[in-house]
């Protein structure tokens, strides 16, 4: 059977199958953070010149995101994980709403346009299934950067007034340290006329990888990665040639995938600094953690996998994007945990799939209580959205007899062909070309996803 595998320029309605309980075993290469990569590119907007980006993952969201830039007039070649982006001449021209209303990341580039053009207009980004994902930190400090921002028919029109159309240094406190908000403010205060202060700014490794490329630009910027970060603007940035970080999402779900299996193996590149909560919980449920070379982990399973109570928080706390993973880790570990999400409001949405599957977990408000259970069986199942069907795949690796997991457009926007990574490393899993309304029919999809269908690749 020809492996159907979609290319995250195309989305496909495959469907994924896991024979579940094999060993695990070598080791995994782990590509470009996906969250990094869409504010670097909508960072390059800030640049009048050429900007070359390394180490770019191959995602749906990426290819999205490259739509979306070159929908504004960016010109973007993609050359394997190499994005070469100009953004020399861009429009006010507004992006499109079917686009940014299915990519959050895709908001953020108003804070760049609007420091390089002195207007901008963007869609609202929609909700999504995890949450409303509103947006009033990020226009609540445009407004304090001396931005007039209106938001009518979906749309937020901003202008700058004032002499020469730029925005004016600010001190801007964040009500909760949005990692979106601290992106927008940081580049948009990139070019404007004097100091601005971001305090309670988001200190994720992003925010600090998107701040060192835009000081590769010539922007000067302090304190990224603590809670203040110090922005002086300079008048034009320069072009640069910057590779961004390794995903510590897609590193942190591999480790799970060998506790949840009880499997050793290693994965690179990885940035252990910022693993440091995930790391701590995978010891605390039993597993061994050893850096074995330079930006290398190799995870070795303790005897069991012992209960382990979670709370998702703000960097450095653990991240909200590895709490569907560890949900399923948690399921078939002895004794009960209790998983808090404190960031999202609706991001316990794989509940129902994993007990589907024989999980004993029981949704109270923000908490999900899980009751070990010696073993999950194989279902078919249906993903929600992006982290819930890593869960899933996760899950089916550990389960007895077979999984089928249908909206695999989910896992495309964030994991580059984690079925052929875990292949590679002796899951036994295929992904097949579904029929359009084996998908359709059963899968609610989120606004996030849909683009997926209609992502045509503009990353050529
Ligand atoms: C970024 O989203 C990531 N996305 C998310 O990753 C990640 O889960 C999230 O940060 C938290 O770490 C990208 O970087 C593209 P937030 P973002 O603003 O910026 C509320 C994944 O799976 N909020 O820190 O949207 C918001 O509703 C994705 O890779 C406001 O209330 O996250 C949420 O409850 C999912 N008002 C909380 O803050 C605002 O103006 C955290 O959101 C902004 C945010």
């Amino acid at each position: 059977m020809k492996d159907n595998h979609a290319s995250p320029e195309k989305a496909d309605n495959s469907i994924l199958h896991i024979w579940g309980r094999s060993t695990l075993q070598g080791h995994v290469k782990i590509s470009g953070a996906k969250n990094a990569a869409l504010v670097v590119m909508a960072g390059a907007l800030l640049c009048p010149e050429d900007c070359r980006i390394r180490n770019v993952p191959l995602l749906a969201d990426v290819a999205r995101m490259g739509q979306i830039l070159s929908a504004l007039g960016v010109k973007i070649e993609r050359n394997g994980d190499i994005l070469d982006v100009n953004a020399t001449e861009i429009g006010q021209s507004q992006a499109p709403y079917e686009l940014v209303s299915q990519l959050r990341a895709s908001f953020f580039a108003i804070g760049p346009i609007l420091a390089r053009l002195g207007a901008a207009q963007i869609p609202l980004p929609g909700g999504c299934a995890i949450g409303a994902r509103p947006v009033e930190l990020h226009v609540r400090g445009l407004r304090a950067m001396g931005a007039d921002v209106q938001i009518e028919h979906g749309i937020v029109h901003a202008y700058v007034t004032g002499p020469n159309r730029r925005l004016k240094g600010a001190k801007i406190y964040l009500d909760y340290p949005s990692v979106g908000a601290t992106e927008t403010l940081m580049m948009a205060a990139t070019l404007a006329d004097g100091e601005t202060t971001i305090d309670n700014a988001a200190q994720e490794p992003e925010v600090v990888d998107l701040a060192n490329f835009c000081r590769s630009m010539g922007a000067k910027i302090q304190g990224a990665g603590t809670k203040t970060i110090v922005i002086s603007g300079v008048p034009k940035l320069h072009s640069t040639d910057y590779s961004i970080i390794p995903d510590r999402i897609e590193a942190g779900t591999f480790l799970v995938a060998g506790a949840i299996t009880r499997s050793e193996i290693s994965l690179s590149p990885v940035i252990s600094d910022d693993l440091t909560a995930v790391m701590a919980k995978l010891r605390a449920i039993g597993a061994k953690i050893i850096a074995d070379a330079p930006y290398q982990l190799r995870i070795i399973p303790g005897e069991s996998n012992i209960a382990t109570d979670i709370e998702t928080l703000p960097y450095p706390g653990f991240p909200t994007d590895m709490q569907a993973q560890f949900m399923a880790l948690l399921t078939i570990s002895e004794g009960d945990s209790v998983i808090s999400e404190t960031v999202f409001e609706n991001r316990l949405r794989h509940v129902a799939e994993l007990n589907r599957m024989g999980a004993d977990i029981r949704v109270k408000g923000n908490h999900a209580i899980v009751r070990g259970v010696p073993m999950l069986s194989g279902a078919p199942v249906v993903a929600t959205d992006l982290r819930a069907s890593a869960a899933l795949v996760l899950a089916g690796l550990a389960a007895e007899g077979k999984t089928t997991i249908q909206g695999l457009q989910h896992l495309d926007r964030g994991y580059e062909r984690l079925d052929v990574k875990l292949q590679q490393l002796g899951a036994k899993l295929q992904r097949i070309q579904g029929e359009p309304e084996d998908v359709e029919a059963n899968v609610e999809v989120d606004n996030e996803s849909a683009a997926s269908k209609s992502t045509e690749s503009a990353l050529k």
